[in-house]
Protein backbone atom coordinates (compact mmCIF):
# COMPACT_ATOMS: atom_id res chain seq x y z
CA UNK A 1 0.00 0.00 0.00
CA UNK A 2 1.04 3.38 -0.81
CA UNK A 3 2.04 5.95 1.32
CA UNK A 4 -1.40 7.97 3.27
CA UNK A 5 0.05 11.65 2.96
CA UNK A 6 -0.91 12.90 6.14
CA UNK A 7 -2.59 16.82 5.19
CA UNK A 8 -3.82 17.45 8.97
CA UNK A 9 -0.73 16.41 10.73
CA UNK A 10 1.31 18.41 8.03
CA UNK A 11 -0.21 21.64 8.42
CA UNK A 12 -0.68 21.45 11.92
CA UNK A 13 2.89 21.42 12.22
CA UNK A 14 3.11 25.13 9.94
CA UNK A 15 0.41 26.11 12.05
CA UNK A 16 2.32 25.91 15.33
CA UNK A 17 5.21 27.70 13.79
CA UNK A 18 3.34 30.28 12.14
CA UNK A 19 1.62 30.46 16.02
CA UNK A 20 4.83 31.36 17.37
CA UNK A 21 6.25 33.47 14.32
CA UNK A 22 2.74 35.46 15.27
CA UNK A 23 3.38 35.71 18.81
CA UNK A 24 7.26 37.36 18.06
CA UNK A 25 5.73 39.68 15.72
CA UNK A 26 2.64 40.89 18.61
CA UNK A 27 5.56 41.05 21.11
CA UNK A 28 6.91 43.74 18.37
CA UNK A 29 2.97 45.54 18.30
CA UNK A 30 1.79 44.30 15.30
CA UNK A 31 -0.79 41.82 15.71
CA UNK A 32 -1.72 40.00 11.75
CA UNK A 33 -5.45 40.32 10.37
CA UNK A 34 -7.18 38.86 8.53
CA UNK A 35 -10.73 40.13 6.79
CA UNK A 36 -12.32 37.81 4.92
CA UNK A 37 -15.68 38.77 2.93
CA UNK A 38 -18.42 36.01 2.58
CA UNK A 39 -21.68 37.46 -0.20
CA UNK A 40 -24.62 35.21 -0.17
CA UNK A 41 -25.43 32.69 2.12
CA UNK A 42 -23.69 28.94 0.13
CA UNK A 43 -23.09 26.62 2.68
CA UNK A 44 -19.84 25.44 1.17
CA UNK A 45 -18.61 28.86 1.30
CA UNK A 46 -19.73 29.52 4.57
CA UNK A 47 -18.21 26.33 6.14
CA UNK A 48 -14.81 27.25 4.41
CA UNK A 49 -14.88 30.87 5.90
CA UNK A 50 -15.66 29.66 9.20
CA UNK A 51 -13.09 27.41 8.99
CA UNK A 52 -10.43 30.25 7.77
CA UNK A 53 -11.94 32.59 10.56
CA UNK A 54 -11.22 30.09 13.53
CA UNK A 55 -7.66 28.57 12.05
CA UNK A 56 -6.62 32.42 12.13
CA UNK A 57 -7.71 33.23 15.38
CA UNK A 58 -6.25 29.96 16.96
CA UNK A 59 -2.41 31.18 15.44
CA UNK A 60 -3.16 34.35 17.55
CA UNK A 61 -4.59 37.00 14.72
CA UNK A 62 -7.03 39.25 14.30
CA UNK A 63 -9.96 38.16 12.11
CA UNK A 64 -12.41 40.32 10.80
CA UNK A 65 -15.54 38.60 9.11
CA UNK A 66 -17.57 40.75 6.86
CA UNK A 67 -20.90 39.34 5.77
CA UNK A 68 -22.55 41.13 2.72
CA UNK A 69 -26.52 40.11 1.47
CA UNK A 70 -26.35 37.51 -2.24
CA UNK A 71 -28.17 41.17 -3.80
CA UNK A 72 -25.29 43.06 -2.65
CA UNK A 73 -24.04 45.69 -5.92
CA UNK A 74 -20.59 45.25 -7.22
CA UNK A 75 -19.94 49.16 -6.14
CA UNK A 76 -20.82 48.15 -2.12
CA UNK A 77 -18.26 45.05 -2.54
CA UNK A 78 -15.96 47.26 -4.06
CA UNK A 79 -16.38 50.05 -1.33
CA UNK A 80 -16.04 47.22 1.32
CA UNK A 81 -12.86 46.18 -0.30
CA UNK A 82 -11.48 49.83 -0.50
CA UNK A 83 -12.25 50.06 3.04
CA UNK A 84 -9.91 47.06 4.00
CA UNK A 85 -7.46 48.06 1.62
CA UNK A 86 -7.05 51.54 3.75
CA UNK A 87 -7.24 49.72 6.85
CA UNK A 88 -3.32 49.40 8.62
CA UNK A 89 -4.66 46.43 11.23
CA UNK A 90 -5.52 44.22 8.36
CA UNK A 91 -3.00 42.86 6.08
CA UNK A 92 -4.66 40.15 4.62
CA UNK A 93 -8.36 40.05 2.65
CA UNK A 94 -10.08 37.05 1.18
CA UNK A 95 -13.53 37.71 -0.62
CA UNK A 96 -14.60 33.92 -0.80
CA UNK A 97 -15.65 32.84 -4.54
CA UNK A 98 -17.93 32.00 -6.08
CA UNK A 99 -19.57 35.61 -5.99
CA UNK A 100 -23.56 35.69 -7.31
CA UNK A 101 -23.42 35.90 -10.70
CA UNK A 102 -24.55 39.56 -11.15
CA UNK A 103 -20.51 40.59 -9.84
CA UNK A 104 -17.66 40.74 -12.40
CA UNK A 105 -15.37 38.62 -10.03
CA UNK A 106 -12.30 39.54 -11.95
CA UNK A 107 -12.97 43.32 -10.81
CA UNK A 108 -13.26 42.45 -7.05
CA UNK A 109 -9.98 40.86 -7.73
CA UNK A 110 -8.23 43.35 -8.97
CA UNK A 111 -9.52 45.70 -6.46
CA UNK A 112 -7.97 43.82 -3.27
CA UNK A 113 -4.34 45.70 -2.70
CA UNK A 114 -1.95 43.21 -4.41
CA UNK A 115 -0.12 43.76 -0.68
CA UNK A 116 -2.96 42.33 0.88
CA UNK A 117 -3.69 39.52 -1.84
CA UNK A 118 -3.70 36.64 0.41
CA UNK A 119 -5.36 34.20 -1.84
CA UNK A 120 -2.94 34.86 -5.15
CA UNK A 121 -5.20 35.80 -7.20
CA UNK A 122 -4.71 39.32 -8.12
CA UNK A 123 -2.96 39.69 -11.00
CA UNK A 124 -0.05 41.29 -10.13
CA UNK A 125 0.47 38.19 -8.33
CA UNK A 126 -0.31 35.79 -10.55
CA UNK A 127 2.19 36.95 -12.93
CA UNK A 128 5.21 37.81 -10.43
CA UNK A 129 4.62 33.72 -9.52
CA UNK A 130 4.80 32.50 -13.10
CA UNK A 131 8.41 34.36 -13.78
CA UNK A 132 9.60 33.41 -10.60
CA UNK A 133 9.31 36.52 -8.40
CA UNK A 134 8.02 36.87 -5.03
CA UNK A 135 4.97 37.06 -4.72
CA UNK A 136 1.43 35.64 -2.33
CA UNK A 137 1.09 31.85 -4.00
CA UNK A 138 -2.30 30.70 -4.51
CA UNK A 139 -2.82 28.84 -0.94
CA UNK A 140 -4.07 25.32 -2.60
CA UNK A 141 -1.57 25.01 -4.92
CA UNK A 142 1.45 26.05 -2.29
CA UNK A 143 0.00 23.83 -0.08
CA UNK A 144 0.41 20.78 -2.36
CA UNK A 145 3.85 21.68 -3.25
CA UNK A 146 4.63 22.01 0.96
CA UNK A 147 3.01 18.72 1.00
CA UNK A 148 4.77 17.22 -1.55
CA UNK A 149 8.30 18.56 -0.25
CA UNK A 150 7.49 17.35 3.24
CA UNK A 151 6.78 14.27 1.74
CA UNK A 152 10.22 13.72 0.32
CA UNK A 153 8.75 13.42 -3.53
CA UNK A 154 11.16 14.60 -5.73
CA UNK A 155 10.34 16.24 -8.41
CA UNK A 156 12.77 17.70 -10.58
CA UNK A 157 12.61 15.61 -13.96
CA UNK A 158 9.26 14.27 -13.18
CA UNK A 159 5.84 14.46 -15.31
CA UNK A 160 3.46 16.02 -13.36
CA UNK A 161 0.10 15.27 -15.19
CA UNK A 162 -2.43 18.43 -13.77
CA UNK A 163 -6.47 17.52 -14.10
CA UNK A 164 -8.09 20.94 -14.09
CA UNK A 165 -7.09 24.60 -15.43
CA UNK A 166 -8.78 26.66 -13.06
CA UNK A 167 -7.18 30.17 -11.71
CA UNK A 168 -7.16 29.08 -8.61
CA UNK A 169 -6.07 25.31 -8.91
CA UNK A 170 -4.50 23.96 -11.71
CA UNK A 171 -3.15 26.66 -13.66
CA UNK A 172 -0.68 27.96 -10.68
CA UNK A 173 0.06 24.37 -9.65
CA UNK A 174 1.65 23.63 -13.21
CA UNK A 175 3.62 26.75 -13.10
CA UNK A 176 4.70 25.58 -9.15
CA UNK A 177 5.78 22.85 -10.45
CA UNK A 178 7.57 23.44 -13.87
CA UNK A 179 9.67 25.48 -11.54
CA UNK A 180 10.20 22.64 -9.16
CA UNK A 181 11.65 21.21 -13.19
CA UNK A 182 9.10 18.97 -12.98
CA UNK A 183 7.86 18.52 -16.87
CA UNK A 184 3.98 19.09 -17.03
CA UNK A 185 1.06 18.21 -18.57
CA UNK A 186 -2.66 20.05 -18.23
CA UNK A 187 -5.32 17.90 -19.10
CA UNK A 188 -8.88 19.06 -18.74
CA UNK A 189 -12.67 18.37 -20.28
CA UNK A 190 -11.63 18.89 -24.17
CA UNK A 191 -8.93 16.02 -23.52
CA UNK A 192 -8.98 13.66 -25.71
CA UNK A 193 -8.11 10.01 -24.27
CA UNK A 194 -7.67 11.02 -20.43
CA UNK A 195 -6.06 7.54 -19.24
CA UNK A 196 -3.56 7.66 -21.79
CA UNK A 197 -2.43 11.12 -20.07
CA UNK A 198 -2.70 10.12 -16.33
CA UNK A 199 -1.06 6.99 -16.88
CA UNK A 200 1.84 8.65 -17.60
CA UNK A 201 1.89 10.61 -14.42
CA UNK A 202 4.47 10.01 -11.43
CA UNK A 203 2.58 12.99 -10.22
CA UNK A 204 -0.97 13.16 -10.76
CA UNK A 205 -3.01 16.12 -9.42
CA UNK A 206 -6.70 15.93 -9.48
CA UNK A 207 -8.89 18.66 -9.73
CA UNK A 208 -11.77 18.53 -11.49
CA UNK A 209 -14.72 18.44 -8.91
CA UNK A 210 -16.14 14.82 -9.83
CA UNK A 211 -16.26 12.42 -7.41
CA UNK A 212 -14.34 9.70 -6.92
CA UNK A 213 -13.88 9.46 -10.98
CA UNK A 214 -10.32 8.98 -11.41
CA UNK A 215 -9.72 4.86 -10.17
CA UNK A 216 -7.17 2.95 -10.24
CA UNK A 217 -6.89 2.14 -14.27
CA UNK A 218 -5.71 5.82 -14.92
CA UNK A 219 -2.87 4.99 -12.53
CA UNK A 220 0.79 3.98 -13.03
CA UNK A 221 2.01 1.74 -10.28
CA UNK A 222 3.98 4.09 -7.79
CA UNK A 223 2.73 7.07 -8.90
CA UNK A 224 1.85 10.18 -6.61
CA UNK A 225 -1.46 10.92 -6.05
CA UNK A 226 -2.48 14.42 -4.67
CA UNK A 227 -6.63 14.40 -4.63
CA UNK A 228 -8.12 18.40 -4.73
CA UNK A 229 -11.68 17.39 -4.96
CA UNK A 230 -14.25 18.36 -2.33
CA UNK A 231 -17.18 16.23 -3.22
CA UNK A 232 -20.08 14.30 -1.39
CA UNK A 233 -20.90 10.31 -2.88
CA UNK A 234 -24.46 9.52 -3.18
CA UNK A 235 -24.45 8.53 0.39
CA UNK A 236 -23.57 12.37 1.21
CA UNK A 237 -20.17 11.49 2.56
CA UNK A 238 -17.03 13.65 1.81
CA UNK A 239 -14.72 12.11 -0.98
CA UNK A 240 -12.65 13.09 -3.75
CA UNK A 241 -11.97 13.16 -7.26
CA UNK A 242 -9.86 10.19 -6.46
CA UNK A 243 -11.57 6.37 -6.02
CA UNK A 244 -8.83 6.50 -2.50
CA UNK A 245 -9.60 2.59 -1.55
CA UNK A 246 -9.23 1.48 -5.57
CA UNK A 247 -6.05 3.37 -6.00
CA UNK A 248 -4.14 3.35 -2.56
CA UNK A 249 -2.56 -0.23 -3.55
CA UNK A 250 -1.42 1.42 -6.67
CA UNK A 251 -0.22 4.41 -5.83
CA UNK A 252 3.51 5.40 -4.13
CA UNK A 253 1.47 8.04 -2.35
CA UNK A 254 -1.82 9.42 -1.99
CA UNK A 255 -3.92 12.18 -0.05
CA UNK A 256 -6.93 11.36 2.00
CA UNK A 257 -10.08 13.29 1.52
CA UNK A 258 -10.48 14.73 4.36
CA UNK A 259 -7.26 14.89 5.39
CA UNK A 260 -4.72 15.94 2.59
CA UNK A 261 -5.01 18.95 0.84
CA UNK A 262 -7.79 21.40 2.53
CA UNK A 263 -5.84 21.65 5.94
CA UNK A 264 -2.44 22.59 3.73
CA UNK A 265 -4.85 25.53 2.39
CA UNK A 266 -5.94 27.05 5.63
CA UNK A 267 -2.31 27.05 6.95
CA UNK A 268 -0.88 28.77 3.42
CA UNK A 269 -3.46 31.45 3.71
CA UNK A 270 -2.19 32.20 7.83
CA UNK A 271 1.40 31.64 5.95
CA UNK A 272 0.46 34.25 3.41
CA UNK A 273 -1.38 36.62 6.01
CA UNK A 274 1.88 36.16 8.29
CA UNK A 275 4.31 37.09 5.36
CA UNK A 276 1.86 40.32 4.66
CA UNK A 277 2.20 41.41 8.20
CA UNK A 278 5.87 40.73 8.71
CA UNK A 279 6.29 42.85 5.68
CA UNK A 280 4.31 45.86 6.50
CA UNK A 281 5.68 45.48 10.57
CA UNK A 282 9.18 45.89 9.90
CA UNK A 283 8.62 49.09 7.32
CA UNK A 284 6.39 50.18 9.98
CA UNK A 285 8.92 49.44 12.89
CA UNK A 286 11.99 50.65 11.23
CA UNK A 287 10.61 53.86 10.44
CA UNK A 288 9.39 54.25 13.30
CA UNK A 289 12.01 52.75 16.15
N1 LIG B 1 -13.35 29.33 -3.10
C1 LIG B 1 -12.82 28.07 -3.15
N2 LIG B 1 -11.51 28.09 -2.83
C2 LIG B 1 -11.20 29.38 -2.56
C3 LIG B 1 -9.99 30.03 -2.16
O1 LIG B 1 -8.92 29.41 -2.00
N3 LIG B 1 -10.07 31.37 -1.98
C4 LIG B 1 -11.23 32.07 -2.18
N4 LIG B 1 -11.20 33.39 -2.00
N5 LIG B 1 -12.36 31.50 -2.55
C5 LIG B 1 -12.34 30.16 -2.74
Amino acid sequence: MGVIIDGKAIGEKIRKEIKADTERLIERGCRPGLAVVLVGDDQASRTYVRNKQKSSIEAGMKSELIELPVDVSQQALLNTVDRLNADPTIHGILVQLPLPPHIDESAVIQAISPKKDVDGFHPENVGKMIIGQDSFLSCTPAGILELLKQTGVDIAGKHAVILGRSNIVGKPMGQLLLQEDATVTYCHSKTRDLKSFTRQADILIAAIGRAEFIDADHIKEGAVVIDVGMNRDENGKRCGDVDFEGVKEKAGAITPVPGGVGPMTVTMLLKNTLKSAQRTCSNYISTNG
